[in-house]
Parts: structure tokens; C-alpha cells; sequence
């Protein structure tokens, strides 16, 4: 075991709750509200999300962490059993952060909620392509496993890096994966490992996974796929709709 791994593990059984940030300005987008709120066939982006996270059935509860200042108005029905907290941060990995420590801190009080010992599955809002096929990869991958991993996709094109906008070098692809959410891990552990870069405004961590190794840990790799892409830029909207509405 991780010697900072101080999380209490001795909870008999590990339930899996999902996480899920949604308190970011979507500036790369270039919606007038934030990209989450957009409205992608029929609905928001975020009810998909929600709806695939609620379909896989095995989730205790499903959080949503909002900014502090969202006046959001959610449809009643779609949003009976989701827990919203406003303590979004400037970045994903403070609002990941807050919100894991509110969780942990309710879960001091009542038994019901989220013990160290409990997965959390990060999943970003705006990944609103993904299914519970993936979903349920990535809980029997990990389960079982003493870290816990992601999904993420082998990294198909050959990988350039440059100067100035030209080529410098040609890096070896063989090893890397493109990371993507949802990410899986110990709650007590992720939290530990995202406090200690709290000081340091979470430089660097730009996933869970990202703030596990750099707390020794050597998180799972589970295969995703490559329409669970994140929506950031103008034209993944049409592409996101266009998926959407041909599974219907
Ligand atoms: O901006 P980006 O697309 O990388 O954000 C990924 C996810 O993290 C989105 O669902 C976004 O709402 C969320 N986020 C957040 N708090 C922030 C920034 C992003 O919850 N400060």
C-alpha cells in the first residue's frame, strides 16, 4: 500500500458513487452560457450525462457539483435523486476537491453517505456521450482492484511534438493512452491525494488520475471509447448531437 494512503479501508462493503463537475465556464466552446447548459438534441448537455450515469443502476447517488453563483433551473422530475452543491472552484480539480470533501464531511455524520473506502467515479458533464456499457467496464475492471483506473483510448494517430508550430520531434506512441472520464478511485484516497496539491492550486492535475500518481499510485487502464469525447470546441456540438439522436 502507498505510504500516504492514510484512508480507512475497513468498511465491509465499497459502494460507488458518481461525482460529477459541472461547475466550469465552457470559454473553448463559445456558448453564452456555460457549454453544459447548451441544448444538444432535445435536452442539455448535462441531462445525457445524467441519464447514462442513472441507467447503469449500480450508482448510489449521483452529485452534481454546480458553480456557487448557478441559477441553473433544472426540470423537477430529471433531478429527483441528484444531490446539486454549489462549491464549485476556478478549476475541475478544486471543484472535484470541495466537492469530495463535503461529501466525505456528510458521510462523517451518517452512515449512508460516502466513506473513505467508497469509489467515487469523476465524470465530467460534458462528456455526454458516454453509456453504461463503459460505465460498467470500468466498475468490473476496478472493483477489485487496490487503486482504481479510468477509461481512456490508445492513442491511434502519431504523436507530433513542436516549436513555434512546426515539428520538432516524432514521439513514440506505442505507450499512450488518451484519458477520459469516468475515473475511478477510493474516495478517502483521491481526496488525500488532490489535499496535497491543494496548497499549490492543483498544479498539474488535470484528471484524478493525474493527482493518484502523483501520489504513487499506477491507476487501471480500461478501454473507453472514442465517441465518449468531451465536448470543448464550436463543432463538437453538431458532431455530439448528430451521435446523439442516432441512437434513438
Ligand atoms: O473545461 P473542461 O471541458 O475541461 O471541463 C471538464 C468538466 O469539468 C466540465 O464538466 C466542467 O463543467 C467541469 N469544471 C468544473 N469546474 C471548473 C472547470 C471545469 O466543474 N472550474
Amino acid at each position: 500500500m502507498n505510504p500516504t494512503d492514510l484512508s480507512d479501508h475497513s468498511s465491509p462493503v465499497a459502494r460507488c458513487f458518481a461525482l460529477v463537475p459541472c461547475a466550469g465556464s465552457g470559454s473553448r466552446a463559445g456558448t453564452v452560457a456555460p457549454k453544459q447548459y447548451e441544448q444538444i438534441a432535445g435536452q442539455s448537455m448535462v441531462m445525457h450525462t445524467l441519464a447514462a450515469l442513472k441507467s447503469v443502476g449500480r450508482l448510489e447517488k449521483i452529485v452534481l457539483v454546480l458553480s456557487p453563483d448557478d441559477a441553473h433551473v433544472w426540470p423537477d422530475d430529471a433531478v429527483a435523486h441528484i444531490q446539486r452543491i454549489h462549491c464549485g472552484g476556478a478549476t475541475r480539480a478544486e471543484s472535484v476537491f470541495n466537492g469530495l470533501t463535503q461529501l466525505l464531511a456528510e458521510g462523517a455524520k451518517n452512515s449512508e453517505g460516502v466513506q473513505s473506502s467508497d469509489w467515487i467515479l469523476v465524470h465530467d458533464a460534458a462528456r455526454c456521450l458516454i453509456t453504461d456499457l463503459e460505465i460498467n467496464r470500468l466498475i468490473d475492471a476496478c472493483l477489485d482492484d487496490e487503486v482504481g483506473g479510468l477509461l481512456a483510448l490508445p492513442l491511434p494517430d502519431t504523436l507530433k511534438a513542436s516549436v513555434n508550430g512546426r515539428v520538432s520531434e516524432t514521439l513514440p506512441r506505442q505507450d499512450k493512452w488518451l484519458a477520459q472520464t469516468p475515473q475511478m478511485f477510493r474516495a478517502g484516497q483521491l481526496h488525500a491525494a488532490l489535499n496535497a496539491k491543494a496548497a499549490e492550486n492543483f498544479e498539474g492535475i488535470t484528471d484524478e488520475a493525474s493527482a493518484m500518481e502523483m501520489a504513487g499510485f499506477a491507476p487501471k487502464l480500461v478501454v473507453g471509447s472514442p465517441h465518449n469525447f468531451k465536448v470543448t470546441y464550436p463543432p463538437d456540438f453538431a458532431l455530439a448531437e448528430d451521435l446523439l439522436r442516432s441512437r434513438k
